[in-house]
């Protein structure tokens, strides 16, 4: 059988509208991301990477174009639909963490399976915080854990509806390296060992050479997408190379 796409987006446009100020910010990104993939999504500040990572959340609509979300015409769908959709398959992980202060790690992990209404929730929430390494923190509040720790129980949030796809917009981005890596090493694990499909944004052209696949946008537009020859494996020892020539070794030819 021939991968599907889970993501299918076809000559995205996104203006935001300020006043008598028009910013185009996609500028017409056509998209498939397969079953399975673990892509990184590159580019300079402003060139659209988190207007995109919404839209593929269905966190934003697009101005025009087309979205087919695991096959759902999901542009056609109204509000109701589209949360119920979002929660069911898809789990977002944000730079910033988003989670609820003074709540315990297994109550913000729970969060996701009230509003899908199912049932076995506190089981279920300690099996995500176990997949992330947290089974020692379920009563750990936001303050009572690290950085890195917070990220985890986003990620178990995330994963903890059996989403088909997680998409995080720079979740490596308030962590040190050592948490960093930590964070790219559970993404990985989901990736191969659950099979789900993860696609994230990034600065750092390091991490980005830990996916299979990097999209490069530039002004709204897609300018590169290429496989990464033999992907890192996090944690794994490797040599850090100078940061100029790095870009080009993650996808094999220069960008301008
Ligand atoms: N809500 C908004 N209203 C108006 N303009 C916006 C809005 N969000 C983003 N923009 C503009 O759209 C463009 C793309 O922004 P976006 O946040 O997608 O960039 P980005 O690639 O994620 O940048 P960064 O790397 O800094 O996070 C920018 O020019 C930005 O100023
Ligand atoms: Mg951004």
């Amino acid at each position: 059988m021939n991968p599907r796409p889970v993501i299918d987006v076809r000559d995205i446009i996104r203006v935001y509208k300020m006043g008598e100020v028009e910013v185009h910010a996609l500028r017409g990104v056509t998209l498939q991301v397969y079953e399975g993939e673990f892509v990184s999504i590159m580019g300079p500040s402003g060139s659209g990477k988190s207007t995109l990572m919404n839209i593929l959340g269905v966190l934003d609509r697009p101005s025009s174009g087309e979205y087919y979300l695991d096959g759902i015409d999901v542009s056609r769908l109204g509000d109701a639909r589209l949360a119920a959709i979002r929660n069911k398959k898809i789990g977002f992980v944000f730079q910033n963490f988003n989670l609820l202060p003074r709540v315990p790690a297994l109550r913000q992990v729970e969060l996701p399976l009230i509003y899908s209404g199912s049932g076995g929730r506190a089981k279920k929430a300690k099996a995500a915080l176990e997949a992330v390494g947290l089974g020692d923190r379920l009563w750990h509040t936001p303050a009572e854990l690290s950085g890195g720790q917070q990220q985890r129980v986003a990620i178990a949030r995330a994963l903890v509806n059996d989403p088909a796809i997680i998409l995080a917009d720079e979740p490596t981005g308030n962590l040190d390296s050592r948490s960093g890596t930590e964070i790219l090493r559970i993404f990985q694990q989901l990736n191969r060992e659950k099979g789900i499909t993860i696609v994230f944004v990034t600065h750092d052209p390091y991490i980005a050479r830990h996916t299979n696949r990097v999209i490069m946008l530039s002004d709204g537009l897609i300018v590169a997408d290429e496989p990464v020859p033999n992907p890192l494996v996090a944690g794994e020892v490797a040599e850090r190379v100078d940061e100029s020539s790095l870009l080009e070794l993650v996808i094999g030819r220069r960008v301008e």
